[in-house]
Parts: structure tokens; sequence; C-alpha cells
């Protein structure tokens, strides 16, 4: 598919079928977000001052994806590797958190974008933060037209609870959820 039917054809779904993905389409879909594209181990998406702060947390539900159980898995970029970091099905919960969603938890999966701000502020100070939320929909974009050039669908949520979506997750503390894509098949 070119770009530029990706970009015409992408929309933000709320309503998905029953069906899970595959491995192989999560892999891309991660490696598309924010994975490694040269031997600097620089990433799919711009950084200022390549410090990437995000990380990419997966909510699996049980079933949804071919051959992983249910569980929250971390994206480790280097390696192009999962690791888990809860078991069982948190989509209801993750969806509670944000404002009851509830159609969020018909997805298979769930992408949620984190940041850990002190990466960038770190060099860049308070201008650092603007950076982050830029970076976020830079990453954000990407997952999303990979989504519609996979014959996938994707919604995009910013409105939940901070607090409540970190405690679903189990994430660090200084790994902020900044944005949540549900994923699957459009209904
Ligand atoms: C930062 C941001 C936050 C959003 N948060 C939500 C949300 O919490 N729930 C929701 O249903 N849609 C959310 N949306 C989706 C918008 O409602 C949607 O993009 C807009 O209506 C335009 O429709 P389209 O994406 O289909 O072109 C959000 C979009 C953005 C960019």
């Amino acid at each position: 598919m070119s770009l530029e039917e990706a970009l015409s054809i992408r929309e933000t779904v709320r309503s998905f079928a029953p069906t899970a993905l595959t491995l192989g389409q999560l892999s891309q879909l991660l490696w598309a977000t924010y994975g490694i594209r040269d031997a600097q181990q620089r990433r799919t998406a711009p950084s200022a001052g390549a410090l990437y702060p995000l990380d990419l947390y997966i909510v699996v539900g049980e079933k949804g994806v071919e051959g992983l159980e249910g569980g929250v898995y971390h994206y480790l970029p280097m390696g192009h590797a999962l690791e888990i970091i809860a078991s069982g099905d948190r989509r209801k919960e993750v969806a509670h958190a944000s404002l009851w969603q509830m159609w969020m938890a018909e997805a298979p999966i769930m992408m949620v974008i984190t940041a850990e701000y002190r990466r960038t502020t770190g060099k860049y100070r308070e201008r650092g933060v603007r950076y982050v939320h830029m970076e976020v929909g830079h990453a954000g974009e990407n997952l999303f037209l990979q989504c519609f050039a996979l014959g996938l669908g994707a919604g995009i949520v910013g409105a939940f609870s901070d607090d409540k979506v970190a405690d679903a997750l189990e994430v660090p503390p200084q790994h902020e959820p900044l944005l949540i894509i549900p994923v699957g098949h459009p209904r």
C-alpha cells in the first residue's frame, strides 16, 4: 500500500472483531513504532538529541495474539524482543482507567506509549517536555499508519487517569503513560 493510500484510509476505529493478531503482525507494529533502523541504533521515529525518551508497553488480551498469553509486555528495541511485566488480561482495567471507554477492551491488543521525561529534560531542560510530547506523536502516527497498511485498524485514546493506567500496567513509576492505541481487525 502506498503512503498516500494509508493516509487516506486511516481513521479512528472504535469497534474490533475478536480476531487474534499474529506474532508477525505484532512484531511489525513494534518495529514500525519505535524499532531500530540502523547500526547506530537510531529508531523509526525521530528523537531530539537521539535520546529516545519513550517506551512501548503492549496490553495483550486473552487469545489477543497467537502464541502469546494474555498480559502486559514491554518492548525492548535492542534485540527486538518482549519482556513480560504482568500476566493476565488487563484490557478491562485499562478501559476503566480511561473514563470507562469500554470499546477499548474489544481490541485484541492495546499499545501504551510511556515517557521517561528526564532522558530528554536532562539535556534540554524544560523545553525537553515539549520535545517528548512531539515525539509521542511521531511514534503514534508510525503505529497508526503501519496498522492500516497491514489491513488492521487502530483507535487513539488520550482521555485516561495516568495513575490508574500505570497501576493496571505495573510500569515503573518514571514511565508515564501518554497515549493508548487499541489495535485489531476493524469490525
Ligand atoms: C491526542 C488525542 C487524544 C484522543 N483521545 C481520544 C479518546 O480518549 N477517545 C476517543 O474515542 N477518541 C480520541 N481521540 C480520537 C479523535 O476523537 C479523532 O482523531 C477525531 O475525532 C478525528 O477522527 P479520525 O481520527 O477518525 O480522523 C483522540 C485523538 C487525539 C489526537
